[in-house]
């Protein structure tokens, strides 16, 4: 069950008040749709899997007070999920057709909050190995889908524009940044001032190029990406390489990815659809794993709006 917040597309973005309040008024009825989907009684749940952290502190106050609630009220196990720990465990839940990954891999985790290499050495034991310095690359993508007009969130779009027009049409400067980080404001800058430039001497420019522009910007942050993963893979040896977050579902990542399986001979795990953008699966299958491990929370646990996955 998913409880959408169209309210964010309204604002152009995420407005943290108006998203807790609106988990609030969700959180209960989206529990009680979910068991009556799954035709489940409640008193048959094992235990309670929520998300403590990484996200924004109204929010994730919401999920924790709820979830410690429950599993007091029903007398099961409480789990703490980190969020990211999720994107990447996503792979673990057991589908006929997809293959789950092996230890170790490298984890490419790529969100509207968060841009990682990870090191997945066990389901619990994980390091990360470089992260952005600024903005997320689902933000570089969000940002600059807002600079075209397009609505929030615009990655999507620019991803279905992309399709449509030709990668090599401009071309945007890549970030110089050390060892396995990443940058993007500055992409999102140069795309700015580019656009600026262009409507002022056309004021029809985007209307007129909105492919173009869109295949060009994603074939840019496609290769910052890449450049990096494989920097990861020469410096661990480590050919086994995951996508997860939402902006895993981005077709031409997907396709460079694969691609990757026969330029640079890595194995590659491309998650579904469903289980790249934020669901409560992802949460799910942790939840299972740390289950099986009895790695239980007690009741002081809070939430915790920066957490780093170790
Ligand atoms: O993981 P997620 O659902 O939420 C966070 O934890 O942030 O990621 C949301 C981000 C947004 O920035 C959204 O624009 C981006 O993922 N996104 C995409 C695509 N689908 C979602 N970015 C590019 N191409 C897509 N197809
Ligand atoms: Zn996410």
């Amino acid at each position: 069950m998913v409880a959408t917040q169209k309210i964010h597309e309204e604002f152009g973005g995420v407005v943290p008040e108006l998203a807790s309040r609106a988990h609030q008024q969700n959180i209960v009825p989206v529990v009680h749709q979910a068991l009556a989907k799954a035709n489940i009684d409640k008193k048959l749940v094992s235990a309670i899997a929520f998300t403590r952290g990484p996200g924004l502190m109204g929010s994730l106050l919401v999920g924790t007070s709820f979830a410690k609630s429950l599993a007091m009220g029903l007398d099961v196990p409480l789990i703490e999920v980190n969020h990211m720990q999720a994107h990447i465990l996503a792979h673990f839940i057991e589908e006929e057709d997809m293959e789950t990954p092996s230890f170790p891999f490298l984890a490419l985790t790529i969100s509207g909050g968060h841009t990682q290499i990870v090191l997945v050495n066990n389901y619990f034991e994980m390091e990360v190995l470089g992260e952005t310095l600024d903005d997320a690359v689902g933000e570089a993508f969000d940002k600059s889908a807002k600079i075209l007009g397009l609505p929030y969130p615009g990655g999507p779009l620019v991803d279905k524009y992309a399709q449509l027009g030709d990668p090599r049409a401009y071309v945007f400067p890549k970030p110089k940044v050390d060892g396995l980080n990443f940058s993007f404001s500055g992409l999102k800058t140069s795309i700015l001032y580019f656009i600026q430039k262009k409507t002022k001497e056309d004021p029809e420019f985007i209307k007129k190029n909105l492919a173009d522009i869109c295949a060009s910007i994603q074939y840019t942050i496609i290769h910052i990406l890449l450049d990096k993963l494989k920097k990861a893979v020469k410096q661990t040896g480590i050919k086994h390489v995951a996508i997860g977050g939402g902006v895993s579902a981005n077709s031409g990542i997907r396709a460079a990815l694969q691609e990757a399986e026969t330029t640079m001979g890595w194995k590659t795990y491309i998650p579904k659809f469903e289980y790249c953008t934020d669901n409560a699966a992802m949460i799910g299958i942790v939840g299972y794993l740390k289950y099986l491990d009895n790695n239980f929370s007690d009741q002081s646990i809070t939430a915790k709006a920066r957490y780093i996955i170790s």
